[in-house]
C-alpha cells in the first residue's frame, strides 16, 4: 500500500506552555521549514479564490506576513502589512483588540489601500479572532472590500470563525 501523503496539519507542531502556563501553541515554524509543507499550505490557502478578482493582499503580524508575502507572489497582487504597534513608519490608523492570551495594537498606513479595492486578510492562526477582527476593522476604515480571512488552523473552541462570520466574514481554514 502507498504510503499515507502527509497533510499540512501534521506539519505543525504544538508547544505546551507557550508564551504562558495553559497556552497550547501552534508553531507552524516546523511547516515554513519544509517545503512540501510549505507549498502546500500556500497553495491551498489561495485555491479558492482562483479566478477572483483581488487587489492585495493583507498579512497580520507575524507569521501572516510569511503566508501573506507568498500568497501575493502567486497571486501577482500588492501585499500589505499589519503591524504592531510603533513599528510602521508612515502615518498610521490603529485599533486595540485582546487575544487568547494578551492585549495589544495592531496598525495599518493609512495610504495602504485605496478605497473600492478588494482585499485578501491572511494570518496562520484564528483563536478568539480579536486580531483578526481589528485587521478587518483597519481595511474596512480605509474603504477596503474584503473577499475573505484566510488561515492555516482554527482553534474552533475560541469562537474566532463565529466571530469573523458574524460580521459577515467569509472565513476559510486549512486545519484546526
Ligand atoms: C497569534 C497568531 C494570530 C493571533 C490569533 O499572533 O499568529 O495573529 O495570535 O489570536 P486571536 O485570534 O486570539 O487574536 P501573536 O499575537 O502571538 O503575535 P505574533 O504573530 O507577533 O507572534
Ligand atoms: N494565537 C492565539 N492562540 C494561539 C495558539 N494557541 N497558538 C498559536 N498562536 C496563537
Amino acid at each position: 500500500m502507498a504510503p499515507q501523503q502527509k497533510t499540512v496539519k501534521d506539519y505543525i507542531r504544538t508547544i505546551v506552555d507557550f508564551p504562558h502556563e495553559g497556552i497550547m501553541f501552534r508553531d507552524v515554524t516546523t511547516l515554513f521549514a519544509d517545503p512540501r509543507g510549505f507549498r502546500m499550505a500556500v497553495d491551498q490557502m489561495l485555491h479558492p479564490y482562483a479566478g477572483q478578482r483581488i487587489d492585495k493582499v493583507v498579512g497580520l503580524e507575524a507569521r501572516g506576513f510569511i503566508l501573506g508575502g507568498a500568497i501575493a507572489h502567486q497571486l501577482g497582487t500588492g501585499f500589505v502589512p499589519i503591524r504592531k504597534k510603533g513599528k510602521l513608519p508612515g502615518k498610521t490608523i490603529s485599533e486595540a483588540y485582546t487575544l487568547e492570551y494578551g492585549e495589544a495594537i495592531v496598525e495599518l498606513h493609512d495610504d495602504a489601500i485605496e478605497p473600492g479595492e478588494t482585499i485578501l486578510l491572511v494570518d496562520d492562526l484564528l483563536a478568539t479572532g480579536g486580531t483578526a477582527e481589528a485587521g478587518i476593522k483597519l481595511v474596512e476604515r480605509l474603504g477596503g472590500k474584503i473577499l475573505s480571512c484566510a488561515f492555516v488552523i482554527d482553534l474552533p473552541e475560541l469562537g474566532g470563525r463565529q466571530k469573523l462570520e458574524a460580521m459577515g466574514m467569509d472565513v476559510s481554514v486549512l486545519c484546526e
